[in-house]
């Protein structure tokens, strides 16, 4: 079965959560964006919902879809964030931002009652980490805020190249106008120590583990849908 059929299935399943009135935070990626699509079909036949997107590239497909915005100022809380992944643990524990929109897709998912995770079955995890973590800094200070992090990440035992994303040649800029370091440490042991640890470095905006956010993630697979939750 191919890629995108499965995220098709994956965002086909999260929408029969959408009710009628509901205030939507939507995801970015290219499974969010499948949601988006879908979602646009049923507030075309009479769905009313309002979303508050989580880039300015779901911004633009929602607007040209014709499914209505707003902003976190106007609705500062939402009933359920629906968003794509990189990775998924058994706990719901994510790593995401691997289109670099993680800074506004945490904001949005804190906001929001409850986070349905969709994806495929590729970035269902034992351990997070075989992906990079997305690390969103300020420019400023790139490099003190590298050496910081690589020797916080040290401390807790892990190691690996920290790279900062590249896009046309030049560095990747967020929405929020920031970088983006991708981390590669392999296995993530203890998520919320390094959780922490970054936290803690000035110069570290956000970063993409996303712990004890997401309430279920629908999982597409050549069997069919399941669904985790905790
Ligand atoms: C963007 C994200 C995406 O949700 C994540 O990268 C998954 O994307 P896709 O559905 O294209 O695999 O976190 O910042």
């Amino acid at each position: 079965m191919d890629a995108r059929k499965l995220k098709i299935e994956a965002a086909a399943e999260a929408l029969t959560h959408v009710r009628d009135g509901m205030r939507l935070g939507i995801g970015s990626g290219s499974t969010a964006e499948e949601f988006v699509r879908l979602l646009a079909e049923k507030v075309a036949t009479g769905l009313t919902i309002i979303g508050v997107p989580t880039s300015e590239r779901t911004a633009r497909l929602c607007v040209e879809l014709g499914v209505p915005l707003t902003t976190l100022d106007e609705v500062p809380e939402l009933d359920l964030a629906i968003d794509g992944t990189d990775e998924v643990d058994g706990a719901l524990s994510l790593i995401k931002g691997g289109g670099g929109a993680l800074l506004r897709e945490k904001i949005v998912a804190a906001a929001s009652q409850k986070m349905i995770v969709i994806a495929d079955e590729t970035k269902v995890v034992e351990t997070l980490g075989r992906f990079p973590l997305p690390i969103e800094v300020n420019r400023f200070g790139l490099g003190a805020t590298k050496v910081a992090i690589a020797k916080a990440c040290a401390d807790l035992g892990l190691a690996g190249p920290v790279i900062l994303r590249q896009k046309n040649g030049e560095p990747f800029v967020t929405d929020g106008g920031h970088y983006i370091l991708d981390a590669s440490f392999g296995r993530i042991p203890d998520t919320r120590a390094l959780s922490s640890a970054l936290h803690a470095i000035p110069g570290v905006v956000e970063h993409g583990l996303f712990l004890g956010l997401a309430s279920a993630a629908i999982i597409a697979g050549p069997g069919g849908i399941r669904t985790m939750t905790i």
